[in-house]
Parts: structure tokens; C-alpha cells; sequence
């Protein structure tokens, strides 16, 4: 199985390593190092086989690298994947988390971590006493989720100025799927803008905390509304879903929000803007860069997640022109950069 999907990638240096004490997998995959050094996050999950976690992270390390250069970040795309029997906790985790930096650290800075499903600001800081490569810790750049969603929010607002004529959400109907570390400040955030905002979750007790209305988890593709935001899981949009759903704009932060490529060509058909999920959720990535390695402050970090939205208006204009998708328009803006 590892030799299959090792000769499939296009990527340039994977590290595949066991850890004998943990039981864990290590995979870190380093997809292209052209703009600069590697970076994106470390996901530590429980997978089916240890082949399933490798898949992720080669797969996660190429949308990374699609992410920075679309975002025009000067780093290239990695990803790494602890494919652990259960979550260890305690004294294990930080025995492992301390392995795994050392691992990070003997690749010499081509590869940056961050934090990713299961690894949390915490336990960055426990990577970063083995490892100088690390962002999000902390003391630092923190949790990403805020600037995600604040970037989520440009791009909302810059999708439905594409498809209603006007930016302002005030009277738009919004569906935040997902009340987590991105969804619960978007949705908080465009109630304040004035858009009435519906919310869904596998959660009930997050979807009752946040004050705002509810839709039953199941049918939330079929729900009528302006803008649908997938914060949840990925593979929402898919031959099943996208004839159902009734809204005018796809934008939200959930990765691999299509299930297939020829999704895009469906949304496209049924007249629904999709904003490419690399380039409208590239907001934690420009926080974490612009706090650590730009010094940003609180301005500069916000004018650099408006230029999220800015991105995408150029993309749609650009697709609209040239009669293709958003996400083709996303892939050749991509290519011509790591071309460069
Ligand atoms: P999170 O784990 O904090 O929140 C996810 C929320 O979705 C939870 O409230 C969970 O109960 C809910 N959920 C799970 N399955 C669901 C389903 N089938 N239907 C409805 N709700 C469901 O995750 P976070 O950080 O908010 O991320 C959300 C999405 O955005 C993920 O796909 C993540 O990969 C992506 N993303 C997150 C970034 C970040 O900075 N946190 C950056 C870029 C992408």
C-alpha cells in the first residue's frame, strides 16, 4: 500500500517513520519546497490502517502547497499525519509529541509545523521545546481558527458582491455548517454584519449555545439560503448532494469540500459560485505567517485577510471572463506561480 501511494504523489520528500514506544505511524510529507520552506499542520488521528493516515497526509501536503501559493505566501506545502492506535494522553503524548519534533527538527527547516485535527495550540507548545520549526504555539501565533474565519468572512462577502452586486450581507441568508473553531466566530460574525444566519452541527449543544437557528444536521445541503459555509467535514459537494442544494454561493472553511474534480463543473452547471476551499480558508495560514514571521499587528493582520476576499474577486471576474470555474481559474493562478 505505501509503495502505491509514494509512486502516485508528486511531492518531493516523505519521512515515514514507526514509533516503536507509541505505536504510532509518523508521516511527514514535504509536497514542494519552490515558493520556500514547507509548511502546514500535524493532524493526529486514529485511521482504519496505517496506509489510510499516509494517503491523508500526502494528500493534505499538496493542497498546502496550493493553499500558500495561492494566499502568495513565500512557503510551499507539507503536511504531517501521527497515525496513533487511540489518542494518547498524558505523559505519552508528550513523550511522542517530543519525538515527533526531534523528527522535525532533523529536517533542517524544510519542513514548518503547525496544528491540525487533534493537536492544539498545547500541544505545539510541547513540539516546540524539541523543535525551533513551529507556529501556532501559545505564546504566539495561537489558534488559527480566528483568522480562518475572518478570512471565511472576505470571502463571503466578496462572493455574494459577485453574484447579488453588493457586498453587504445585511438580509442575506447564511448556512454555517460546522460550530467549531472556525464556524462559531464566522457565525457570530455575520450576525453582526446583519445576515441572518442559520446554524448546523453534529453538536446540538453547540448549535443551542450559540443562540442562533438551528437546522437538523441531516438535511443541511437541502436548506434554502444565499450562502452555504461548510465548516464541518469535507466532501460535501459531491454528484449525491449538489443537485439538492438550494443556495447561490458555496464559501466556507472545510478542506476538500469537493468529492470529486468534476464537482466544480456541477456547481458551475446548477449556477452556484463556489469559492475554491484552498483559497477562502487560507486565513489561519496568513495569520500564523503574518504574526510570527511578519511581525503583523492586529491592522495588518486584518488588511492581510481582506486580501482574501480581494483574491477571490479577481478569481471570479477571471473565470467569468474566460467562461471557466473558479476552481480551474484557482489551479492556473496556482501553476503559473510555481512556475515562476
Ligand atoms: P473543529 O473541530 O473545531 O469544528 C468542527 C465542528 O463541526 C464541530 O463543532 C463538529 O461537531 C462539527 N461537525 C462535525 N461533523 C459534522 C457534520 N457532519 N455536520 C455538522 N457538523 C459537524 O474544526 P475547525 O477548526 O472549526 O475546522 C472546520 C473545518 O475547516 C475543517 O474541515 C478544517 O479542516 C477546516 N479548516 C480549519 C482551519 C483552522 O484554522 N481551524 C484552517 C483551514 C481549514
Amino acid at each position: 500500500m505505501f509503495e502505491s501511494l509514494l509512486r502516485a504523489w508528486d511531492g518531493e520528500h516523505a519521512v515515514v517513520r514507526y514509533d516503536a514506544p507509541s505505536g504510532a505511524w509518523i508521516f511527514v510529507c514535504i509536497h514542494s519546497t519552490v515558493l520556500g520552506p514547507a509548511g502546514g499542520g500535524t493532524r493526529m488521528r486514529v485511521y482504519p490502517a496505517p496506509a489510510d493516515g499516509l494517503a491523508d497526509a500526502l494528500r493534505l501536503s499538496r493542497a498546502m502547497t496550493q493553499k500558500m501559493a495561492a494566499a502568495g505566501v513565500p512557503h510551499g506545502g507539507g503536511k504531517a499525519v501521527l497515525a496513533v492506535p487511540a489518542l494518547p494522553e498524558g505523559d505519552a503524548r508528550r513523550a511522542l509529541l517530543h519525538r515527533y519534533g526531534e523528527l522535525v527538527t532533523s529536517l533542517g527547516g524544510s519542513y514548518r509545523t503547525a496544528g491540525d485535527m487533534n493537536v492544539s495550540p498545547a500541544d505545539l507548545d510541547v513540539v516546540a521545546e524539541r523543535c525551533p520549526w513551529v507556529y501556532g504555539t501559545t505564546g504566539r501565533g495561537g489558534d488559527s481558527g480566528r483568522g480562518t474565519a475572518r478570512g471565511v468572512l472576505h470571502g463571503i462577502r466578496a462572493a455574494v458582491e459577485h453574484a447579488f452586486g453588493s457586498p453587504d450581507l445585511a438580509g442575506r441568508t447564511v448556512l454555517v455548517q460546522g460550530l467549531g473553531a472556525v464556524g462559531a466566530p464566522l457565525a457570530r460574525a455575520l450576525a453582526g454584519e446583519g445576515a441572518e444566519v442559520l446554524v448546523t452541527d453534529v453538536d446540538e449543544e453547540r448549535v443551542a449555545a450559540s443562540g442562533l437557528e438551528g437546522v437538523s444536521a441531516g438535511d443541511a445541503t437541502g436548506v434554502e439560503c444565499d450562502v452555504y459555509a461548510p465548516c464541518a467535514v469535507g466532501g460535501t459537494l459531491s454528484a449525491e448532494t449538489i443537485p439538492r442544494l438550494r443556495c447561490r454561493i458555496v464559501a466556507g472553511s472545510a478542506n476538500n469540500q469537493l468529492a470529486t474534480p468534476e464537482d466544480a463543473e456541477r456547481l458551475h452547471e446548477r449556477g452556484i459560485l463556489y469559492a475554491p476551499d484552498y483559497v477562502v480558508n487560507a486565513g489561519g495560514v496568513v495569520q500564523l505567517i503574518g504574526l510570527e514571521d511578519e511581525g503583523w499587528d492586529d491592522a495588518e493582520l486584518e488588511r492581510g485577510l481582506a486580501r482574501i476576499g480581494d483574491s477571490l474577486r479577481e478569481l471570479f471576474a477571471g473565470a467569468a471572463a474566460g467562461g471557466i470555474t473558479p476552481v480551474a481559474a484557482a489551479e492556473r493562478l496556482v501553476a503559473e506561480r510555481l512556475a515562476r
